[in-house]
This record gives C-alpha cells, structure tokens and sequence, in this order.
C-alpha cells in the first residue's frame, strides 16, 4: 500500500501502476531493425502490426521476414519441413500490416518505434499516437543514441514511456538494452523487461544515456579504426582481419560498420559531438563523412567501406 501511495504521490494514477502483459504490438518502422523484431515478435506468438508510409515499404519488409525466416526454419526445423512450414505459416500470420500509424496505435498493447533517427519527426509521431493508444498502452523507441527522455517528453506517459534497443540482426542477437528514464514506472520498465525475454532475448537494464552501454563502447571503436585506416596505419582488410583473429570479434570494426550502415554511426558520432564538442572520442572523421555524402551508406547501398554484389 505504502508502495501505492508513493507512486500516487509522484503523479501516478492508480490505472498506470498495473504490469502490461504484452501481447499485440505496434512497431512503427519497417527498416532492417523494424521488420526484424516484428519478426521476432510474431514468431514468439505476439501478433504485429508493422507501420510505414507506403505499401511498397511493406511489402519489401515481409519479403525480408519471410526470407529471414526461411534462414530460421532451415536450421531450426532441418529435420522436421513440415513443422518448419507451418511455423513459417503462424509465424507470418501473425504479421498484419498498415500505413496508418494511429489506426493501428487504437488497440495495442506497445507501440515501439523504429523509423528515421530524428528527435522532432519521433517526438511529432509519439506526440499524436499519445492521443490515439488507450490508455495502458506502452510505447517505446529502438533509437540507437537519441535519450529517450528527450523522445518521451513529446507524450502525457512519461511513466509509460522507456527504450527497447535491439541489434543487428536482431533474429540472431540475444541482446536488448532496456532504458528507463527516471519517469520510467517500475511496472513498465518490467513488462519491457518480460516482453524482450519472451522474444527470447537476454534483456540488459540502461540508464538514459548517450548509447547506452553497447553503442557507448562500439561506435568509439569503430571511430577509431577508420581513424587509424586514414592515418595509414593499416589497411581496410587488415584491421579487419587483425580484429577478428586476434579479438574474435565475428566482423572485423569496417565489415560492421558497413553492416550497421554508415549514415547510422555517422548520426551517432554527430549527435555526440554535438554534446561534448571537446571530447577526441566522438571527432569527426573526414573519410566517413566522405562516403555518407556520397551515398556510400554500407550494404544497404552497394557499397561503403566494401563494395557488396
Ligand atoms: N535472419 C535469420 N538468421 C540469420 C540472419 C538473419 N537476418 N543473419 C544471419 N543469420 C543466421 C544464419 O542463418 C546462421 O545460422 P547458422 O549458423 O545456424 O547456420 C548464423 O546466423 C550465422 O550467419 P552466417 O553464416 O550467414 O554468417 P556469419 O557466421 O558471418 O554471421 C553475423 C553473421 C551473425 C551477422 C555475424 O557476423 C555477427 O555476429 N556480426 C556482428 C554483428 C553485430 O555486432 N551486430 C551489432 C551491431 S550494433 C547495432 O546493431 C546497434 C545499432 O544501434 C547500431
């Protein structure tokens, strides 16, 4: 009872304290990360309704699922391709898709956000789903370095309100960061917590801030590995080479960097820069700048650091 009232006193209303079993999501977003936890999602039986601005967009998402998936079936159901088929079958099923982002925010039990990595076009979006969710709803952003205090502070749930940060792939990494901003209730910080492990994730508790903890520690050292190529201290395929023989890092710092898209680590080298002008970690880098003004964004575009078939 104590608990309760220290919440009441806080500002919460007796109606936000509950835990939110999770079971239909809204994810705004049909990119890379967007389609891949709808992926996940529906395959843990939660039903999904993936949003983006045009059917085109959707329709390449449930492409890339459904051949994600096919990767899935066939090592999970090698033996077994019928159970594989009618996984693949459920799995999809539970996958409905729109264009209509506050339709589909009407009945849902989280809306987790997956778009473009601009504070003003999220806190717009959340802004005017905050009118549209009911009222238990949780909504949550994957951003990769925005605070999710900042994003939060466009909606009336603050409480309601925290970040759910996956990775690329995300059918195959077990990680989530789960971040709580200091509005963040305990309820909701733990149905996030349920949700990630239901996915069958290891779910990780962050703090709000700048890249939380993964991010925090790889963009630095991808930074510095295009540094060191730059200064001519080593070769693309060198350093990529060295960094997974001798630190077992399954993709050598160019190979991801490619891989997570250079506009991405570029944002986020931006972002901090912005806030810590001074600190040699976060300094801009002619080279990656170079390749984002061209285009060059990594595999999604042909070509980065690599040029991709
Ligand atoms: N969907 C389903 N399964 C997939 C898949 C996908 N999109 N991609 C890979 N897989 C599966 C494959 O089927 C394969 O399964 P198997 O070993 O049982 O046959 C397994 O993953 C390995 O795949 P591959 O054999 O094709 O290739 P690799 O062995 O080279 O692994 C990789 C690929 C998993 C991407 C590995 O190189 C890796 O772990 N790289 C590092 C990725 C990483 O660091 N990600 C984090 C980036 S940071 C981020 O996302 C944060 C953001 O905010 C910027």
């Amino acid at each position: 009872m104590a608990f309760f009232t220290h919440l009441v006193r806080r500002g919460f209303s007796s109606s936000t304290v509950r835990n939110v079993v999770i079971k239909h999501v809204t994810i705004i977003g049909g990119g890379q990360m967007g389609a891949g936890i709808a992926q996940v999602a529906a395959a843990t039986g939660h039903t999904v309704t993936l949003v983006d601005t045009s059917d085109d967009l959707l329709k390449k998402a449930i492409k890339g699922i459904e051949g994600s998936l096919k990767r899935v079936v066939k090592k999970k159901f090698a033996d077994k391709p019928e159970a594989g088929e009618e996984f693949l079958q459920k799995t999809l099923k539970n996958v409905s898709t729109s264009t209509d982002a506050a339709a589909a925010a009407h009945s849902t039990d989280l809306v987790l956000e997956a778009i473009i990595e601009n504070l003003k076009i999220k806190q717009d979006m959340f802004s005017q789903l905050d009118k549209a969710a009911p009222e238990h709803t949780i909504f949550a952003s994957n951003t990769s370095s925005l605070p999710i205090t900042d994003i939060a502070s466009s909606t009336n749930r603050l409480d309601r309100f925290g970040g759910l940060h996956f990775f690329n792939p995300v059918p195959v990494m077990k990680l989530v960061e789960v971040v709580a901003t200091s509005s963040t209730s305990q309820e909701t910080f733990d149905s996030l917590l349920n949700f990630s492990k239901e996915l069958g994730k290891t779910p990780v508790s962050c703090k709000d801030t700048p890249g939380f903890i993964v991010n925090r520690l790889l963009v630095p050292y991808l930074a510095e590995a295009v540094r060191l190529h730059a200064r001519g201290h080593g070769s693309k395929e060198d350093i990529d080479i060295a960094m997974k023989l001798g630190a077992g890092y399954p993709m050598g710092p160019f190979e991801l960097a490619d891989y997570v898209g250079l506009d991405t680590t570029k944002f986020i080298l931006d972002g901090w820069t912005e806030k810590e002008p001074n600190n040699p970690l976060f300094a801009q880098i002619e080279l990656l700048n170079k390749l984002v003004a061209e285009g060059k964004l990594g595999k999604k575009t042909g070509e980065g650091f690599y040029k991709y078939k």
